[in-house]
């Protein structure tokens, strides 16, 4: 999908929509998406007025830019300040940012793939509840799409299948940020090792790439699917250079 595939709708965004982290190798190509689908109430924060600047000067419909360390208490509460929506591109392992938003009725989403990420902001889901404010989370590729792939096949199928396999093909020539960088290492350290339970390495096809050998990867949609669909699943990575996924 690229941001030619966004279709122009009414979207009620409440007041203005803070991107946090929004000249990060996500945020920056975000809060253009974002422009469109909202125009004229963008905000990109970051910790550095220019890099703010310079993505704000390429959302269509105009953009503020402000400099704002999410981790500073008093520049956020400022910052939260007529703010309908705040889309969250900072990793937020404590969970502080959506803690602010749910006390302030903010609505908020959170595009981290991190596990750890993702537990600390439902571990605030009573807040959100308190205040009705809406959480959204695993909003990317995977988590995020995997998830809604994968519910829409097993909706169509007449019977619960005995288990969900997904296999993810990612770019090696995509430029990625520090955080996710981060992430797929880590996620290749943690990865489950020989044969076993999710353990093995399955051929699966990719269209207009073929069969490719993908190994299970401790992608988070994993955690979510298994509760909502009730069924064993598991996530399998491979790149698109195969010799980048024997290494
Ligand atoms: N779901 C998916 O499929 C998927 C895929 C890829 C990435 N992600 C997620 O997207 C998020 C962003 O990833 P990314 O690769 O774009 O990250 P990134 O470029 O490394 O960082 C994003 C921003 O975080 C801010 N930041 C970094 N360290 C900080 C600190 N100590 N204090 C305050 N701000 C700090 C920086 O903002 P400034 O320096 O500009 O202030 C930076 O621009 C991550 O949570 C990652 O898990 C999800």
């Amino acid at each position: 999908m690229t941001t030619r595939d966004v279709p122009p709708r009414e979207v009620d965004p409440g007041g203005s929509c803070l991107v946090l982290g929004g000249a990060g190798a996500v945020g920056r190509h975000l809060a253009p998406m974002l422009g469109q689908v909202v125009p004229g109430v963008v905000v990109v924060a970051s910790r550095c007025r220019h890099r703010a600047a310079a993505v704000a000067a390429t959302v269509q419909g105009g953009s503020t830019a402000v400099q704002l360390d999410p981790h500073d208490p008093i520049a956020l509460s400022e910052a939260l300040r007529d703010v309908g929506t705040v889309v969250n591109c900072v990793e937020d392992p404590e969970g502080w940012v959506a803690g602010r938003c749910a006390e302030r009725g903010v609505r908020y989403v959170d595009i981290s793939a991190n596990a750890e990420v993702l537990g600390a902001v439902e571990a605030r889901r009573a807040d959100f509840l308190r205040s009705g404010t809406t959480a959204v989370l695993s909003v990317g590729v995977a988590p995020g799409l995997t998830n809604l792939l994968a519910t829409h096949a097993v909706s169509r199928l007449a019977e619960a299948p005995a288990r969900v396999e997904i296999g993810v093909l990612l770019g090696t020539g995509e430029a990625h940020g520090a955080a996710g960088a981060r992430w797929t290492a880590e996620g290749l350290a943690a990865a489950p090792r020989g044969r076993g339970a999710g353990g093995n390495p399955r051929l699966t096809r990719f269209p207009e790439f073929g069969a490719r050998r993908a190994y299970p990867f401790p992608f988070s949609d994993q955690e979510h699917l298994r509760a909502t669909l009730g069924v064993p699943v598991t996530t399998r990575l491979c790149f698109d250079n195969p010799a980048v996924t024997a290494a």
